[in-house]
């Protein structure tokens, strides 16, 4: 396994995906755990924010003969550690050239020059004799260095931006570290889970809420695979959902599952009431999707969850520095006294492996290219308090606008598509009257993994049929916008 001590980078979970990628385990650590008595083959000292002097690391792990990758940030607590010097220099941000000058074990393979991205205002000025420089830029002398097992680079390799990136992390992670390079093999990882799975549950019985997107799909499946009846899968219609959802996932799952549809719509709208901030949402929805899946079966002891390696890092602050963006969670935030425990069995897959392991276990592609829809529904795209007036305008703006990418024929090159209703009225004019109505966001972005997005560049022709549609269509909006941020800065729900 591979660790990585996590000082705050925003970058951190691309360095997890980037050594996941190469099939190679991956936990991050905050940066008070001691990893001396862990089974650690190499650690990784991410990036972060701010000044060296002020990282406080149980550093002992520097002397234990482990291999050590120290970036940015990471990599200037190296040189402190071992009595170097690193202060205020020229500052280096975006795409720098750097070359090699010396033969090195970490930057194998590589060309000469290459570019590297930079995001840095410290630099290295003095570097303690073990270590030797093996690549510079212009403006700064050490952009590499390496000496026995500790490596650091000033330049951020996980970035899709930096050349070779991906090369130097394997040079770290299979060469010098000795693990093993393994292709993500989705017929394996479904044999091996079923076994974990029935290890940990044993006899006990297991619920579910399938949503119908891919992820609870592929992780029904996945238990029914493994504990069989003992996996009680339920739909939970929460009045939050979309237009026919479930109509949707009777057509498309009723040949794997036997699901128990149950109608909570009234108890999740009563919690609601009064409730604009965001993150309060979550938490009273997901401690309303426990309380009804308590009534299902009192011997229920397992709760199954889709939560992907991408929810984790955005919701657990426990998981390293980085700090939580969202209370994800596949029903929302979990309350702190859950009277189940936990089975996540795609928790450290990513979405593009996800759809591998349904198409694995005979999932139709018309579910696993289902766009995500998070589990607390349209709450988190209804910006302010939630009412039913507002879910019925929203349900059919979002109708129509996902409706219309699928006939035009571009609901496949979306990772995601969707309406968000503002808390916010405008004044128009309909058929010579005056109206004062609410804005609607069309939202529509690209992405791999969710981690990071584009904003969907539509024809304009495409986009305003769309945006007329709905203002002709829906009544209580007489103004649509598009989102045009990307992730990040934004994410890709608006809460
Ligand atoms: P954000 O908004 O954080 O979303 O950029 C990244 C991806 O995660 C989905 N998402 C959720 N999925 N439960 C889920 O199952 C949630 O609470 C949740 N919140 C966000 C979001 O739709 C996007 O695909």
């Amino acid at each position: 396994m591979i660790a990585i001590i996590d000082l705050g980078s925003q970058y951190v979970h691309l360095i997890a995906r980037r050594v996941s990628e190469i099939g190679v385990p991956v936990v991050v650590y905050p940066p008070d755990v001691s990893l001396c008595d862990r089974e650690i083959r190499g650690i990784i000292l991410s990036g972060g924010p701010g000044d060296v002097n002020r990282v406080k690391i149980e550093g002992n792990f520097l002397r234990s003969g482990i291999p050590v990758l120290g970036i940015c940030l990471g990599m200037q607590y190296i040189v402190k550690y071992f009595g170097g010097t690193v202060d205020a220099g020229k500052r280096e941000y975006g795409s720098t050239e750097i070359r090699i000058v010396n033969h090195s074990r970490i930057l194998k393979g590589i060309e000469k020059k290459f570019k590297v991205w930079m995001s840095h205002q410290y630099e290295v000025k003095s570097l303690p004799e073990r270590f030797r420089v093996v690549a510079s830029s212009e403006d700064t002398e050490v952009a590499a260095f390496e000496g026995g097992d500790i490596f650091g680079l000033q330049f951020h390799p996980e970035v899709f931006h930096t050349e070779y990136g991906k090369e130097i992390l394997r040079n770290f992670v299979v060469d010098i570290c000795g693990e093993e390079e393994k292709a993500f093999s989705a017929s394996s990882f479904v044999k091996s889970k079923t076994g974990e799975i029935r290890e940990k549950v044993r006899n006990s019985k297991v619920i579910a809420g399938v949503s119908g997107g891919v992820d609870s799909s592929v992780m029904a499946l996945l238990l029914k695979k493994a504990v069989g009846e003992k996996f009680l899968p339920v739909f939970v219609d929460t009045g939050l959902l979309r237009r026919g959802e479930e109509d949707e996932v009777k057509k498309n799952l009723s040949a794997y599952l036997s699901i128990k549809f149950i109608n909570a719509g009234e108890n999740f709208l009563s919690v609601l009431k009064g409730v604009s901030d965001p993150e309060e949402k979550r938490k009273r929805i997901g401690r309303k999707f426990i309380e009804v899946f308590k009534r299902v079966d009192e011997d229920v002891e397992f709760l199954a969850q889709g939560t992907l390696y991408p929810d984790r890092i955005e919701s657990l602050p426990q998981i390293g520095q980085s700090r939580t963006i969202k209370t994800h969670h596949n029903v929302g935030g979990l309350p702190e006294d859950m009277p189940f425990k936990l089975v996540e069995p795609l928790k450290e897959l990513f979405k593009d492996e996800v759809r591998m392991v349904g198409r694995e276990l005979g999932l139709s592609e018309s579910v696993l290219s289902r766009h995500p829809f998070p589990g607390p529904g349209l709450a988190v795209r209804i910006i302010g308090e939630v009412t039913r007036e507002k879910l019925g305008i929203l349900r059919e703006a979002d109708h129509i606008f996902v409706n219309g990418l699928v006939d035009m024929g571009l609901y496949d090159d979306i990772w995601q598509a969707f309406c968000v209703l503002l808390p916010v009225k405008s004044v128009g004019v309909m058929g010579d009257e005056r109206t004062y109505e609410y804005v609607l966001v069309m939202r529509a972005v690209t992405s791999t993994d969710g981690m990071t997005a584009s904003t969907y560049r539509f024809g304009w022709d495409d986009l305003t049929r769309l945006g007329d549609r709905i203002v002709r269509e829906v009544r209580g909006v007489n103004r649509v916008v598009y989102d045009i941020t990307s992730k990040p800065p934004a994410t890709i729900e608006w809460e």
